[in-house]
């Protein structure tokens, strides 16, 4: 707890905590975690895009891989992804003298949130090799690119290919990660074990209009980009109220030239889809692509669509849930299964090698905000069980 604490001091904001991919905020972070996998006696290096991994060798050729993010959204919480890489290196520093079959690996990864260029997942997508060489070319709001931010902070952008892990050499990838929603605080459970992870789209809309002079246009003869922008806005909301357990969200929004007095002639909006089903969640982009581009026609305003990313559903495996069950159950804990909303980056690592996922209860379901809290006992629980799980896995044929 006293190092989600440290962390949570490694912003790139005085008063909130921010820590976006690449920045010295995070580098800051990944200094102190590196410090800590060293002292716990693990083997660290930084990978090249930036993700930092700690290893413990076994009798095994074979890797069990525990972690989770440091990166955060704007804004953050203390224990969103932080929470998992550290729980992870106080189970493998448990296991310290332990002989296990197997080699254990602690990963922090690089970028989770996607905040800064938009794409979620970068850490992990390189890892198990669907890092897109053409994401190189992005640009942050300041115009920074994500080549040069690999480069800025000591990555690789040459090396990304040949960083990826092969399924043969690893056993599986566990996550602990905050619920983030009311399902275990709701229940009064402190843990739970999670059986799939909803897929999810991301796209940017740019609409252009044109400018003009908002006391002397009549309004019948404008081009309002802003105001298209908000016709599709409440189309997107309507859309996901329409389908069970579809969620959407325009969480980023930017309007030029940005004046009182001046129509807006061009409005930049994010989307963010997202469902358990891969259909339904489709089907859903296609309608507010439809909609998108209804409501410029209407305005007389043009509108581009960029898809970002598209994550498809991912189910855990049942193999290694039914053993983190039989772990949790066997420290006399009753843990239900959830499926997750929120997107992790064991969705990524299921493309290499089977995944489980432990949520701890997080206060009230709040998370995204820096009112997210955990308690102790719950993080003393998940580390019990989390351990349980490695001694239960050793004790297998591999
Ligand atoms: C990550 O927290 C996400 O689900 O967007
Ligand atoms: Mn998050
Ligand atoms: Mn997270």
């Amino acid at each position: 707890m006293e190092r989600c604490d440290a962390l949570a001091r490694c912003s790139e904001e005085a008063d909130r905590l921010t820590r976006r991919y690449g920045t010295p905020a995070l580098a800051e972070a990944r200094e102190l975690v590196a410090g800590w996998m060293r002292d716990a006696g693990l083997d660290t290096r930084f990978d090249p895009i930036g993700n930092v991994v700690g290893r413990l060798a076994g009798d095994g050729e074979r890797t069990l891989v525990l972690g989770s993010h440091l990166d955060t959204v704007v804004d953050a919480g203390r224990y969103d992804g932080a929470l998992g890489v550290l729980a992870a290196l106080s189970c493998v520093a448990r296991l310290r003298e332990r002989e296990l079959p197997f080699a254990l690996e602690v990963v922090g990864f690089a970028d989770e949130e996607g905040v800064r260029f938009g794409t979620a997942f970068l850490g992990s997508a390189v890892v198990v090799g669907c890092f897109e060489k053409d994401w190189l070319g992005r640009v942050d709001r300041d115009g920074v690119t994500l080549g040069d931010a690999v480069r800025g902070w000591g990555g690789d952008p040459e090396a990304l290919a040949a960083a990826r892990r092969r399924p043969e050499e690893l056993i599986g990838y566990v996550e602990v990660h905050i619920e983030q929603g009311p399902v275990l605080d709701d229940a009064g459970l402190p843990l739970g074990v999670v059986t799939g992870i909803a897929g999810q789209s991301r796209a940017g809309l740019t609409f252009s209009g044109r400018a003009g002079h908002a006391g002397t246009t009549p309004m019948g003869t404008r081009c309002d980009a802003l105001a298209a922008a908000a016709g599709w806005i409440g189309a997107v909301e309507v859309e996901a109220r329409a389908h069970d357990g579809l969620v959407a969200t325009v969480g980023e929004i930017a309007v030029e030239p940005g004046a009182a007095n001046v129509i807006p002639g061009r409005a930049a909006a994010s989307l963010d889809v997202r469902h358990a089903e891969d259909g339904v969640r489709e089907g859903a982009v296609r309608a507010l692509r439809e909609a998108a581009l209804r409501m410029a026609d209407a305005r007389g305003v043009a509108v581009a669509w960029d898809e970002i990313q598209a994550t498809k559903a991912v189910p855990c495996s049942p193999e290694l849930t039914e053993e983190l069950a039989a772990a949790v159950a066997g420290t006399g804990r009753e843990a239900p299964r959830l499926t997750s909303g929120a997107g992790h980056d064991a969705a990524m690592m299921s493309a290499v090698t089977p995944i489980a996922m432990l949520f701890v209860r997080c206060a009230g379901g709040i998370s995204h905000h820096p009112d997210e809290s955990v308690r102790e006992e719950d993080v003393a629980a998940a580390l019990d069980a989390t351990t349980a799980f490695i001694e239960r896995l050793a004790k297998e044929p591999s």
